[in-house]
């Protein structure tokens, strides 16, 4: 995973300021685990908000902070709001960096819609530190 100065996962790659290969892939993890209730690409539902406009805004702490531990929200409907804490989920806590950068580059405009171009193969060692993680 690349970082920022800041730290933060990045979505591009700092050789050639192409959209690197986690994030390529993780357009896949976002769609079995988010689509559900924020939409194809992030694009938000009747439910759930559109997460590349959030991400205009919220920086990746509070995101991985909302993902991990949920958040209700009462509606004057009355149904409350719920984003699920989804912290105890391998499969979204494994891959949530490049989720992040995933509906990052969306919500910045350098990623389309639909699925990203080009299958390299995925290097040794993130599959190794996938299967940690999903192990541990
Ligand atoms: C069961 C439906 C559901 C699923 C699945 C879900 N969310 Fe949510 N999410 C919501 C709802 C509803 C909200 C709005 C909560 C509120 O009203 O504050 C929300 C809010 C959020 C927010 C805060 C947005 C903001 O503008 O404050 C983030 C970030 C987020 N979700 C990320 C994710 C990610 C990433 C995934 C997949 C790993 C995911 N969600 C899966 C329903 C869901």
């Amino acid at each position: 995973m690349l970082l920022e100065e800041s730290g933060e996962p990045t979505y591009r790659s700092q050789k050639d300021g192409k959209i690197d290969l986690l994030t390529n892939r993780r357009f896949q993890r976002y769609h079995s685990e988010c689509h559900v209730c924020h939409g194809p690409e992030g694009v938000g539902s009747t439910y759930a908000p559109a997460l590349t406009d959030s991400l205009k805004t919220m920086n990746y702490d509070d995101f991985v902070a909302v993902v991990s531990s949920g958040r209700v929200v009462q509606t004057p409907g009355g149904a409350d709001s719920v984003m699920p804490a989804l912290g105890d989920n391998k499969n979204v806590m494994c891959y949530l960096d490049g989720i992040y950068t995933y509906l990052k580059g969306r919500s910045d405009g350098v990623i389309p819609r639909g699925r990203p171009a080009g299958k390299d193969p995925k290097p040794a060692a993130l599959g190794e530190a996938e299967n940690d993680c999903l192990a541990g």
